[in-house]
């Protein structure tokens, strides 16, 4: 599917890949999520030279809307250079579970190819505050 190029969401998330901190992998991921009252939230990888402190675009976008007062999110949009749009991680998986359990979730490519999902089903019988009693 294409999306629509117009859609402010993804175009936020090819915004925020721009700024992409990626020079040991070179994948730039861009990010965008849109709160209840319509605010939208970019968010980019972020990479360290020890590798594993990498914050991947999802999470970096999620922890700047929880910064600005967020706590849900309707959509997300994730942008990548790629054939093929990417899907999220485990760990930015379980965040959107965390903050976004409701969300439609858009895949893209710079190419205009879309695929959707949700999160419910991006993370089936998800961990979440319900098992902690
Ligand atoms: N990355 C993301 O930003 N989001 C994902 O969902 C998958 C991976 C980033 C992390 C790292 O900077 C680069 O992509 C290669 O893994």
């Amino acid at each position: 599917m294409k999306y629509r190029p117009d859609d402010p969401l993804i175009a936020a998330a090819i915004a925020a890949r721009e700024k992409a901190f990626a020079p040991y992998s070179k994948f730039k991921v861009g990010a965008a999520l849109q709160a209840e009252d319509g605010t939208i939230v970019p968010g980019c990888n972020v990479e360290s030279a020890s590798y594993g402190l990498t914050i991947c675009a999802e999470r970096a976008a999620i922890a700047r809307g929880v910064g600005d007062g967020f706590r849900c999110f309707t959509r997300v949009a994730v942008v990548t250079d790629t054939e093929k749009p990417t899907p999220p991680c485990g760990a930015c998986r379980q965040l959107l579970w965390e903050f976004a359990p409701d969300a439609e979730v858009l895949l893209a490519n710079l190419n205009g190819d879309v695929i959707r999902w949700t999160v419910r089903d991006l993370i089936p019988g998800a961990f979440d505050a319900k098992q902690l009693g």
